[in-house]
């Protein structure tokens, strides 16, 4: 839990806990369709990631001030800080909220408001990844690249999520040429439910620098070997994989396979709120359910901030790799 780590795979919009949503509703004057904070609960019962999907979408009707940007983002930021998160390269969903008639400066503004006094407040380095929804059109990623002009030096850079399955990357690789001129960096979400040919289409065409998710390489044994030559670190999400049914159960995960192949592995928690745990959850139900070793947790910890995009602060990730070095685990991990 308390294992310093670097955070890659985090969309802010899903750290936001039922009692959030709530206060920001009466706060907003926002009706949402469940009774109380349990009833809601109760509808994280997903069967995919389309299913979770429509409720992350939903619930962000509450979302409609740059307070309730900063506060969604101090309280996760709270949270991770207490699981030892050291540096975070968060995901925001900005067509999402210009969709639902907020300026782009609202969402921006309000994280960062947060993401700014990060280090003071919460001991955490931040990064801002604004992702493209992969299921609207390649024109509307265009005019959202466009749209961030202004906010250009808080964004690292641009990443891809939303349904995947018939949303191929090959979709976007204009709006991915022009990040790249841009001077931005590329991540994308790839073999979460789509097949592994989305992984390689996200190499090749995209030009991605990680991979978010990755899981579904493990179909094929040429992309996996060419994952480890090239050391594409992975992002992967284990309980989020868990309850949107990518796998069956945790005991199924294949990540220990994925770690013995060589492959760039990284433990992240996705959509926290929803899935039932933040990174050091995460990390603590793969020792414990598959039985990881202090070494593999060790080097999780190593390839979360090696695959971070702290290329303009290299002394800040040299002293954070010292201190997983350096960390003692307890005689709760053995
Ligand atoms: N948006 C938020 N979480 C996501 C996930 N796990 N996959 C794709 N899009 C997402
Ligand atoms: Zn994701």
């Amino acid at each position: 839990m308390s294992l310093p780590k670097a955070e890659l795979h985090l969309h802010i919009e899903g750290t936001l806990e039922p009692e959030l949503a709530f206060e920001l509703a009466a706060r907003n004057g926002v009706t949402l369709p469940y009774a109380d904070t349990e009833a809601l609960r109760e509808a994280y019962a997903f069967k995919d990631l389309q299913s979770f999907l429509n409720l992350y979408y939903e619930l962000m009707a509450v979302l409609r001030t740059e307070q309730d940007f900063a506060d969604l983002a101090n309280a996760y930021l709270a949270r991770a800080a207490a699981q030892g998160v050291r540096h975070a390269e968060i995901f925001f969903d900005p067509q999402a909220h210009i969709a639902r008639g907020l300026s782009l400066g609202t969402v921006v503004e309000g994280l960062w408001q947060a993401l700014g006094d990060s280090e003071r407040d919460h001991g955490i380095s931040t990064k801002l990844i604004m992702c493209f929804l992969r299921d609207e059109s390649a024109d509307s990623a265009l005019e959202t690249l466009q749209a961030a002009t202004p906010y250009l030096d808080r964004i690292t850079g641009v990443g891809l999520d939303s349904a995947e399955v018939g949303h191929p990357p090959l979709k976007f690789r204009e709006v991915y040429e022009a990040a790249a001129r841009l001077g931005l960096r590329r991540v994308a979400h790839a073999g979460e439910e789509g097949p592994p040919e989305y992984i390689t289409e996200a190499l090749d065409v995209l030009g991605v620098e990680r991979v978010d998710h990755g899981l579904r390489c493990m179909e094929d044994p040429a992309l996996v070997e060419r994952l480890v030559r090239e050391r594409i670190p992975l992002t992967l999400c284990p309980l989020s994989n868990v309850r949107l049914r990518t796998v069956d159960t945790l005991a199924d995960h294949p990540l220990p396979a994925m770690l013995d192949a060589g492959l760039m592995c990284t433990v992240n928690s996705d959509d926290p709120a929803y899935f039932g745990g933040y990174a050091g959850d995460n990390f603590a139900a793969v020792h414990r359910t598959l039985g990881l070793t202090e070494d593999r947790l060790r080097e999780l910890a190593r390839n979360s901030f090696l695959a971070s995009f702290l290329q303009d602060d290299e002394e800040r990730r040299a002293r954070y790799l010292a201190e997983v070095d350096a960390y003692e685990f307890g005689d709760a991990v053995s």
